[in-house]
């Protein structure tokens, strides 16, 4: 994630530029900058930090207005957080400056050949080297042409604007996979990386679609396929307001951020799954950290909440697929249980805003006491990822919604990607099933868009249930975790009711006394090893006339004779499962919620980020 702005028109640029930075705060906010071409060619202002560090900024140093510029708002995939890495990001002569929401993929490749060109880098982003790319191909091609020709070489997603000195009136523009529009005012245009950015100005918007670039001038935008092949295409008017449309159109921000997951999972998977070579990637520091982890005796897991869970699936992951010994604590017991730590354990903590006061506290104490640390962490540069020793992103962009939605998928898929590393560099794994694994975790983004077709069937069921006040979540395996998860999700957006998750197999030890006629329970019972054990707990309930609802994989005609309602996932392997149920977990909380009249993107004492005790 990260906001892009440009403008062509008459109004003050570094004002018009800020106000709709501001619009787009919520899709990265670790730091700012823009771009303005003025009479006296190009002036740059980043800063790290919020928006408001660079509105400052260009208080104190104003730049001498012009007619073109642009904007961004930053959320680090490459690089830290810091002023040298915030965009934009200028070429070697300091006349051409590009802003990007995406990853280049190939972007090492890239810039390796462009440093023997004699091109000087200053940034760790992946982005400059397109600033650096189009410089290149302008030694021997008109301005327009070079950006397309550069364009074309990227791999990967990248929504970009780059403006020129050489090019004082034209802006251009193009996607690839990340969101870009374009509004078309009088006398003046847009581009953006969502429609609220702009609103304010027009409503007159034209999409852009993947591989396409834009130049747009006062006179209007002109649209080019990546060939240089005019395309013809129309304003359309949005009727949106402001607030719907940052939510694009969703009523909440966590029904677009369940929506988000595929891309979620696809940016955690960006840049590490080779197929073709039958490898995972890592960065070298990340790499080095794994490839010793077989000196250590004990891998220790801590995290709160929604993290927990995801910390309690890659217990099952690690430790049947990697053979890796695996703890899962609760940070806020952890820190405080006097755990047996030393040089031999590692402390992986799992935080979607790397600020958890406990999860910060654990880490400080597995240092403390000499132990070696990772995270699987969301927010780059945050405390915990500049706490540990290596860290693995999940790139899910910001999560806005209190309750965590895709920021628990691409933490569990993250667990996938080190347990399968993990598993192959130690030889722990048969190849017949790495490869049927390494399958699975391609086709994860694919299969998660399908899983978020059970929205009617959740939305049905909740409409089904909403009135009752008592939820039981039951599971098995690597879906006891999703019963945790799936409960919690009900009980945090919606206030009235219980629900509480719990091991199938242990549901004889106490809950089955509550269970009565229509007490409703969820059963997430995939396929899987345990799933005729499942089914018996499903007959358990039955015999006690309590209400099944069913999350079943596609294809099981056996199952729909026990669930009195029946929500599909794919078929995948297990140790996928729980990635692929928690969406229809998630929807179906979120309509119970809906239909209660909760206030579902942010519960009453609930908080995003809790960092204090
Ligand atoms: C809060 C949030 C949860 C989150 C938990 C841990 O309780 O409401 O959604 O799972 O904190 O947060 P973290 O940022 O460490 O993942």
């Amino acid at each position: 994630m990260c906001g892009i702005v440009g403008y062509v028109g008459k109004k003050p640029v570094v004002e018009t530029v800020l106000e709709a930075l501001g619009r787009l705060e919520y899709r990265g906010y670790d730091s700012a900058g823009l771009a303005v071409l003025n009479a006296r060619g190009l002036a740059v202002r980043k800063r790290p930090g919020k928006l408001s560090v660079l509105a400052d900024a260009v208080k104190r140093e104003p730049i001498r207005s012009g007619h073109l510029g642009i904007g961004h708002t930053r959320w680090a995939t490459h690089g830290e957080p810091s002023e040298i890495n915030a965009h934009p990001h200028t070429d070697c002569s300091g006349s051409l400056a590009v802003v990007h929401n995406g990853i280049v993929e190939n972007y090492a490749e890239l810039k390796t050949r462009l440093l023997a060109k004699g091109h000087r880098f200053r940034s760790k982003t992946d982005t400059e080297v397109i600033a650096h790319l189009v410089e290149e191909h302008a030694k021997r091609l008109p301005l327009d042409r070079a950006f397309r020709q550069a364009l074309k070489e990227l791999r990967g997603s990248y929504a970009v604007c780059l403006v020129s000195a050489k090019e004082p009136h034209r802006l251009f523009g193009a996607r690839n996979s990340s969101p870009l529009i374009i509004g078309v005012g009088k006398g003046e245009a847009f581009v953006a990386s969502d429609v609220p950015a702009i609103l304010d100005h027009t409503r007159r918007i034209i999409y852009l679609n993947d591989r396409e670039a834009v130049e747009l001038s006062a006179a209007g935008p002109k649209l080019f396929t990546l060939e240089g092949r005019p395309i013809r295409r129309s304003p359309t008017t949005v009727a949106w307001t402001v607030s719907a449309a940052r939510k694009e159109g969703f009523p909440h921000f966590m029904l677009k951020e369940i929506h988000e997951q595929p891309s979620a999972i696809e940016q955690t998977l960006a840049n590490r799954l080779d197929p073709a070579r039958g490898r995972l990637v890592f960065d070298r520091r990340t790499k080095r950290f794994l490839d010793t982890l077989d000196a250590t005796e004990k891998l220790v897991i801590i995290a709160c909440g929604t993290a927990y869970h995801a910390g309690l699936v890659g217990e099952y992951m690690l430790e049947e697929v990697a053979r890796l010994p695996v703890d899962v604590d609760l940070a806020s017991e952890f820190r405080y249980r006097g755990p047996q730590l030393d040089r031999r354990t590692t402390v992986l903590a799992i935080t979607q805003s790397g600020e958890t006061a406990d999860t910060l506290a654990g880490i400080q104490m597995a240092k403390a006491h000499g132990a070696r640390t990772m995270a699987i962490c969301n927010v780059m540069g945050s405390s915990i990822a500049r706490e540990v020793d290596a860290v693995l992103y999940t790139h899910a962009g910001p999560e806005i919604a209190v309750a965590s939605t895709k920021a628990y998928t691409s933490q569990v898929t993250a667990l996938a990607l080190l347990t399968l590393y993990l598993a192959k560099h130690f030889r722990r794994i048969p190849l017949a099933q790495w490869r049927r694994l390494l399958d699975g975790l391609e086709a994860l983004p694919r299969l998660m868009r399908q899983a978020l077709t059970s929205e009617a069937a959740a939305k049905a069921t909740a409409a089904k249930y909403a009135g009752a006040r008592n939820f039981y979540y039951l599971g098995r395996r690597y879906n006891f975790p999703s019963a945790l998860e799936g409960a919690l999700k009900l009980k945090e957006i919606c206030p009235v009711i219980h629900a509480e998750g719990y091991a199938a197999g242990e549901m004889k030890h106490g809950p089955i006394s509550l269970i009565r006629k229509g007490w409703p329970v969820v059963f997430v019972a995939p396929q899987s090893p345990v799933y005729e054990k499942v089914v018996s707990n499903i007959e358990e309930v039955r015999a006690r006339h309590g209400s099944c609802i069913v999350i079943a994989s596609e294809g099981d005609a056996h199952i729909t004779r026990y669930a009195d309602s029946l929500i599909t996932i794919p078929k995948t392997d297990e140790f996928f499962s729980p990635i692929l149920a928690a969406a229809p977990l998630q929807l179906f909380a979120y309509y119970v919620a809906d239909a209660n009249g909760a206030d579902i993107d942010q519960p009453p004492n609930l908080a995003k980020s809790v960092t204090v005790e």
